[in-house]
């Protein structure tokens, strides 16, 4: 994975990343271009087949010249360009960023049903994170707050879709669903409701469940979720398959890849 989608342009950037000198043709990301020079810089919300949208903050890298620490995923390489990647300044930020995913997320990965394949454990673990500073007292995952009331952010989990479920409690509204849904299909079923600490991935405003929204069950979110949010009912109830064949759906023209036993 290299993070962005390829740049289909013809003339070439020469550009420095930790030392290295790296071509890739002109429009190239940054995330991409260090990956194409064997450097992997840690991220969520990006993916090779979908555009960078720059959410997760976890790719942050350091630019010669540049102030700030701009995120690597939606940077385009320039001629010349000094990136650093690895820094102890990013590393700390990361662990920052990473410290507080986990503050607000649900501690039930040996039990979860995406433990061994969850990108949220990876990163932390790439991070290095170790230890959570902040308490999760109120978090949208905890349906009670500390005084016993209703938390006024919990959702419900969704298993409405035959196939599938949502947990809003396990997202990180990196919005790699409403992308897919958008980009891959075109279907437009999903949108991200609220504002900051606020927001959440709905099945349409219109709508009460994924079942009796625009959906159609393609399964292009579940693919994109790096945590247990979008999560196969099959795998699930019967956990991970040891072997696992990637399999192209021929329902339509779109191409949609799935994991099958
Ligand atoms: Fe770049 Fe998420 S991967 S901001």
């Amino acid at each position: 994975d290299f993070g962005t989608p390829a740049s289909r342009a013809t003339e070439t950037v020469t550009l420095e990343i930790d030392g290295f000198p790296v071509t890739v043709p002109a429009g190239t990301s940054v995330m991409r271009a260090a990956a194409e020079a064997g450097i992997s810089v840690p991220k969520l919300c990006a993916t090779d087949s979908l555009d960078a949208f720059g959410s997760c903050r976890l790719c942050l890298v350091e630019i010669e010249g540049r102030a700030g620490t701009p995120a690597s995923c939606t940077t385009p390489v320039t001629p010349g360009m000094k990136v650093r990647t690895q820094t102890p300044k990013l590393k700390q930020l990361r662990r920052g960023v990473m410290e507080l995913y986990i503050s607000d997320h649900p501690l039930d990965c040996l039990t979860c049903a995406a433990n061994g394949d969850c990108e949220l454990q990876d990163m932390a673990g790439a991070v290095g994170l170790r230890d959570v500073r902040y308490e999760a007292v109120e978090n949208h995952f905890t349906p009670r707050n500390a005084g016993g009331d209703l938390n006024p952010q919990w959702m419900a989990k969704d298993e409405s879709n035959p196939y599938f479920t949502y947990d809003p409690s396990k997202c990180i509204v990196c919005s790699r669903c409403v992308r897919a849904c958008e980009e891959v299909q075109g279907t437009f079923a999903l949108t991200i409701e609220g504002r900051g600490f606020d927001s959440r991935v709905s099945a349409g405003m219109a709508s009460d469940s994924f079942l009796t929204s625009d959906c159609v069950s393609c399964g292009a979110c579940v693919q994109a979720c790096p945590t247990a949010t979008l999560q196969e009912k099959s795998v699930i109830e019967i956990g991970t398959p040891e072997r696992a064949v990637v399999t192209t759906c021929a329902y339509c023209g779109v191409g949609c890849s799935f994991k099958a036993e």
